[in-house]
């Protein structure tokens, strides 16, 4: 397991749509486990392997103690809006208001090539929100109006606000 450095911001790797995984085996373990470490280490609450210049089909995402391996994901079910600050590691130094579905439900396979599901609502379900879109080479300010819509860490009107905006979940 290793921390792997995170692709930022204009590197064309993080455009490129991830290709479906089809071996279970020792590199993908080692993937995956490159990516655990490297989201933990940034802190963030996902990380997808683009990000780690890796255009494949899979991402981890962790939330309340929960970690989620997810290979081949997709969503097959979502209800209900949610709007909400959203950060990326591969955007540091902002983030912004995006809105995703409240809830998910999401197929994927687990390392070992098994068949999985699981269900999310709030920032478990934004955060596969935000990680199946890195699969596809998809980035949160894609959403946004404008780049003007993109808040600088640190900043805020007051300190409620400053801290909202430093406590945003990063993925
Ligand atoms: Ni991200």
């Amino acid at each position: 397991m290793s921390v792997r450095p995170i692709v930022l911001l204009g590197d064309p790797r993080l455009r490129l749509k991830g290709q479906p995984v089809d071996g279970f085996g020792k590199s993908l373990h080692e993937l995956l486990d490159d990516l655990t470490e490297s989201m933990r280490d940034a802190p963030g609450v996902g990380l997808a392997a683009p990000q780690i210049g890796e255009a494949l089909q899979a991402c981890v995402v962790e939330v309340g103690g929960q970690l989620h391996e997810l290979v081949n994901p997709r969503i097959t079910r979502s209800s209900g809006d949610d709007r909400d600050l959203e950060g990326c590691l591969s955007i540091p130094g902002y983030v912004a208001y995006v809105n995703r579905h409240e809830r998910v439900w999401v197929v994927a396979q687990n390392r070992f090539g098994r068949n999985i599901k699981v269900a999310g609502e709030g920032l478990l379900a934004r955060a596969m929100q935000h990680e199946l879109d890195h699969l596809d080479g998809k980035l949160y300010i894609d959403y946004l109006g404008s780049l003007d819509d993109l808040i600088p860490v640190g900043s805020g009107e007051d300190e409620e606000e400053s801290a909202e905006i430093a406590a945003a979940a990063l993925a």
